[in-house]
C-alpha cells in the first residue's frame, strides 16, 4: 500500500515515455530506499497481560484471530489519515476487535505508515495470543482489545524512559517542565473537537547562558474528551517527575496518552493544512493517478522520447540517490537519539575497566557488596562510576549473562541505581554502575553522629522513594523483578538524599529463579528476610515487602534490627514495635535523635505501613502499589496489623540464632541452607 502511495508522488508525469528497464531501475531505488525509511521506527515497548491469554486454536480464539487480522489490515491501510488516528471495529459478538493506532503529532504521513506497518507486525509477533494489547513505538502507538476502548480512559499500564545525562540546572529544568507542561496539557486537552487532535508543543529556554532549550509535547488520543485528556496528560506528568527529575530527556507513555521533552527539536510542527481541501480526503489506496497527464501529454507525443528519457533518467537517478542519502542520514540520526540499549554499547574492555580504576587500586574501593568488591572509577568521558568486580562465576553461559546485562540496563527509575555496562574477558566479571556520592543509608542511620543530619522530612523522602523504586522493580518495569536483598546498605543517597536502591538484579545476573519459587539458594540479609524465605526459601513480591516494613521501621527507630536484640529482653525491633502499637504508644518508637519539628501523623502512618508489611501471614502484607498509595493519602482506615512472625517465642527462630553470631555483614549470597522443617 504505502510503497504504491509514495511512488505515485514521486513519478514523473508521463510514465508511458520510461522504458521498462528504468521503470524497475527506479522502482528498485525506491523500494531500497523506502526500505530504509520503513525501518528506522523504533520500537519501544508493549504490554498484554497473560490475563487476555485466549486460545489461538480453539474455534473462538480463530475467529478472534481472524478479526484481529482484519482489523489490523484495517488500521493498516488507513494509516495516511491527516490526523494520523484511525480507529476500527471488527467482528461481531464476542469475538470482536475494538482498535486505533495514533501517530505522533507533526511526523509525516509516509512515517506515520511506515510506523503503523511496523507496529502492527510487532504488536501480532508480541502479543497475537492475547485479547488486550499496547504496543508503543518511537513515533506512533498501536492498541486493540476485546473490549470498547473508544473514548475510554485508561491509564493502567503506563512506561517511562529517560535518557541519562543530568540537567545542567535541575532547578530551572524543573522549573521549565513545569511551565511548558502545565501549558501543554490545558491546550491539548481544550483544542477543538473537530480539529482530529489532541496534542500541544511547547519550547522553553531552560538554561539563562548557553540557551539550551528544551522541547515537549503531549499528545492524548484523540477520541477522549477534554477532561480525560487532562487527566491522563497530568498522571503522565506527575510519573514524570516521580521517575526521572533531572534528566535530558524523558518521555511517558499511557495507553490515553504520552508525553515527552527532550533537549533536542525531535519533532517538526505539523505543517498547516493544506489549502486545497481535496488532498487529504484522497482514499489512501488509490491507485497513482496514471491516466490524468495523457490528455495534456497528446501535443508532445511527437517530440523525441529518446531524448525525454536521457533527461528523465538521470533525473530520477539522482532523484532517488538523494533520498537514500537522505534516509540513511536521518535513520542514523534517529537512532543516535534513540534511548536505546545494545549489548555493544554497554559493553566495556577489561583494560578500559582496568585503567579506569586505576587497576584496582586499594584507595579506589569504595565498598564491599554481596557478590564482590566495589570500585570508584572515572570512564573515558569524565563520568565517575562504581565498578563491581564479581568475585565468583556464576553458572550462567556468557550470551545469557549478557542478555540479562542489556535487560537490567533498561530498568530506569532515579531511585535505582542504573547499570550502565559490563566487562566479560576471560574468568573476569564486571558491573559498571551509576556512581552515586554519598554513602549507603545504613552508614547515616546507625552512626551517632551522622544520624542527625536525617531529620523526619529527610526521612520520610527516604522511605517514600525506597517504595517507589521497589514498586518500579514489582510491577513498573515489566521484568517483575524481585530484589531479595533490600536493607539499609543497599540504598545509597545522591548529593540530594534522594535514596536509589543498589544491588537489584542481581539474582537475574545470577540466574536465580524469579517467579515465585521454592529455592534452597538463597540471597538474602538475615534481619530483613521473610519468615518463608529465610525458613523454606520461599521468595516473592512479599518477602520483599517484608524487608521494605523492617527497613521503615528502622529508618524511624534509627536502630537495626539485628541489634535491637541485644538490649531489649525478648523483642526485637519488630516485636518492640507491634507492642507499643497495641499498646497506643507508637511515638515512644521514634528515634530520639530526630530533631522537632516533625509531623506525627507522618510518623504514625510510616509505623502503621511498617507493621502491616512484617506481617507473618503474607497473604495479609501489602503489595508495594498499595504501600505507594498508602504512603500518598493520609488515611485513618488502614488496616490493623497482625503480629510480626514469631512475636513472642523468639528463641525459635533460627534468624535469630544466626543473628546472635554475626550481626553486622551477614549477607549469604546463594549459600545452600539445610531446612530446619522439613515439608
Ligand atoms: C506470560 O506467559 C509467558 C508464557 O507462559 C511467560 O513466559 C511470561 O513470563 C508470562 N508473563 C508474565 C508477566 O507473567
Ligand atoms: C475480554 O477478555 C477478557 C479476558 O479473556 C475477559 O475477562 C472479558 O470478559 C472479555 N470481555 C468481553 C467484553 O468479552
Ligand atoms: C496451536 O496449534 C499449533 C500447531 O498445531 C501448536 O504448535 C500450538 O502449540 C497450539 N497452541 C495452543 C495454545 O494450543
Ligand atoms: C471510532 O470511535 C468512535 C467513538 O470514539 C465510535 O463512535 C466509532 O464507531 C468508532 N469507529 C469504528 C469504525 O469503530
Ligand atoms: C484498569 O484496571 C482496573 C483494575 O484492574 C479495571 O477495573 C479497569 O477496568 C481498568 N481500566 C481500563 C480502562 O481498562
Ligand atoms: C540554577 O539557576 C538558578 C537561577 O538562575 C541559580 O540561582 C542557581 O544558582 C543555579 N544552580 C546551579 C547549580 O547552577
Ligand atoms: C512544579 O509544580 C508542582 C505542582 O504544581 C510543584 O509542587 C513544584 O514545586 C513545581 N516545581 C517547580 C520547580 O516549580
Ligand atoms: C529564549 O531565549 C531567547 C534569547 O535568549 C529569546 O529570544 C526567546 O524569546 C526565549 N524563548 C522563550 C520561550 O522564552
Amino acid at each position: 500500500m504505502k510503497k504504491n502511495k509514495s511512488l505515485a508522488r514521486c513519478w514523473p508525469d508521463r510514465p508511458e515515455i520510461m522504458s521498462r528497464y528504468t521503470q524497475l531501475l527506479f522502482v528498485c531505488f525506491l523500494l531500497v530506499c523506502f526500505h530504509v525509511c520503513d525501518s528506522d521506527d523504533l520500537y519501544v515497548s508493549h504490554y498484554c497481560s497473560n490475563d487476555t491469554l485466549y486460545n489461538v486454536n480453539s474455534t473462538d480464539g480463530q475467529t478472534y484471530r481472524n478479526n484481529l487480522n482484519s482489523l489490523l489490515s484495517a488500521l493498516k491501510s488507513n494509516a495516511a489519515r491527516p490526523n494520523g488516528f484511525y480507529n476500527f471495529t471488527a467482528g461481531t459478538g464476542a469475538a470482536t476487535v475494538y482498535g486505533f493506532f495514533l501517530c505522533q503529532g507533526g511526523i509525516t504521513t509516509s512515517d506515520c505508515q511506515g510506523c503503523t506497518i511496523n507496529a502492527g507486525r510487532d504488536i501480532l509477533g508480541n502479543c497475537g495470543d492475547k485479547k488486550q494489547a499496547v504496543l508503543w513505538y518511537d513515533s506512533c502507538m498501536m492498541r486493540y482489545s476485546n473490549e470498547s476502548i473508544f473514548s475510554v480512559l485508561n491509564l493502567n499500564n503506563s512506561y517511562t524512559q529517560y535518557k541519562p545525562g543530568n540537567a545542567k540546572n535541575q532547578t530551572l529544568l524543573d522549573r521549565a517542565l513545569n511551565e511548558s507542561f502545565s501549558q501543554i496539557a490545558t491546550r491539548a486537552a481544550n483544542e477543538d473537537p473537530n480539529s482530529g487532535f489532541k496534542l500541544a508543543f511547547q519550547e522553553a529556554n531552560y538554561t539563562s547562558n548557553d540557551n539550551t532549550k528544551l522541547y515537549a509535547m503531549g499528545q492524548c488520543t484523540p477520541d477522549l474528551s477534554s477532561s480525560d485528556c487532562g487527566t491522563c496528560l497530568n498522571s503522565a506528568i506527575s510519573y514524570m517527575f516521580d521517575c526521572c527529575s533531572g534528566q535530558e530527556g524523558v518521555r511517558v507513555l499511557l495507553p490515553s496518552c504520552f508525553i515527552r521533552y527532550e533537549t533536542f527539536p525531535f519533532y517538526q510542527l505539523p505543517s498547516p493544512p493544506p489549502l486545497e481541501p481535496a488532498t487529504p480526503s484522497l482514499p489512501p489506496s488509490s491507485p497513482p493517478p496514471l491516466g490524468e497527464a495523457t490528455a495534456s501529454s497528446k501535443d508532445t507525443e511527437s517530440a523525441s522520447t529518446t531524448k525525454i528519457v536521457a533527461i528523465i533518467v538521470p533525473i530520477t537517478a539522482i532523484l532517488a540517490i538523494v533520498l537514500m542519502v537522505f534516509c540513511f542520514v536521518r535513520k542514523a540520526k534517529k537512532k543516535q537519539n534513540a534511548i536505546h540499549e545494545t549489548p555493544e554499547s554497554l559493553q566495556y574492555s577489561f583494560a578500559q575497566v582496568q585503567a579506569c580504576t586505576n587497576n584496582f587500586a586499594l584507595e579506589n574501593r569504595i565498598g564491599e557488596g554481596g557478590f564482590g568488591c566495589v570500585y570508584k572509577g572515572t570512564l573515558p568521558n569524565g563520568q565517575t562510576v562504581a565498578v563491581k568486580r564479581l568475585s565468583r562465576g556464576s553458572s550462567q553461559g556468557r550470551e545469557e549473562f549478557i542478555n540479562e546485562i542489556v535487560l537490567v540496563a533498561k530498568l530506569q527509575h532515579r531511585n535505582l541505581v542504573r547499570l550502565l555496562g559490563y566487562c566479560l574477558e576471560g574468568e573476569e566479571k564486571l558491573l559498571i554502575y551509576e556512581y552515586v556520592p554519598n554513602k549507603s543509608l545504613d552508614y547515616f542511620l546507625f552512626d551517632h553522629e551522622k544520624k542527625s543530619l536525617l531529620n523526619w522530612v529527610t526521612r520520610y523522602k527516604i522511605i517514600r522513594g525506597i517504595a517507589r523504586g521497589l514498586l518500579y522493580l514489582h510491577e513498573d518495569s515489566r521484568l517483575k523483578i524481585i530484589h531479595r536483598d533490600l536493607k539499609t546498605s543497599n540504598v545509597l543517597l545522591d548529593q540530594n538524599m534522594n535514596p536509589k536502591i543498589a544491588d537489584f538484579g542481581t539474582a537475574r545476573l545470577f540466574k536465580i529463579d524469579q517467579s515465585q519459587a521454592n529455592t534452597n539458594r538463597i540471597a538474602g540479609t538475615f534481619g530483613y528476610m521473610a519468615p518463608e524465605y529465610a525458613l523454606h526459601g520461599l521468595f516473592s513480591v512479599k518477602s520483599d515487602v517484608f524487608s521494605f516494613g523492617v527497613l521503615v521501621l528502622e529508618m524511624i527507630s534509627g536502630r537495626k534490627n539485628t541489634k535491637f536484640l541485644q538490649s531489649e529482653a525478648g523483642d526485637d525491633l519488630l516485636g518492640y514495635s507491634w507492642r507499643i502499637w497495641r499498646d497506643g504508644t507508637p511515638l515512644a518508637l521514634l528515634d530520639p535523635n530526630i530533631p522537632d519539628p516533625f509531623d506525627k501523623n507522618e510518623v504514625i502512618q510510616c509505623i502503621h505501613i511498617g507493621l502491616l508489611c512484617v506481617q507473618e501471614d503474607l497473604q495479609l502484607r501489602p503489595t508495594m502499589n498499595s504501600v505507594v498509595l498508602m504512603l500518598n493519602s493520609y488515611s485513618d482506615t488502614l488496616q490493623i496489623p497482625n503480629p510480626p512472625p514469631l512475636f513472642g517465642h523468639s528463641t525459635q527462630c533460627p534468624v535469630r540464632q544466626f543473628n546472635s553470631k554475626q550481626d553486622d555483614e551477614n549477607t549469604i549470597n546463594e549459600t545452600v541452607i539445610t531446612e530446619p522443617h522439613p515439608r
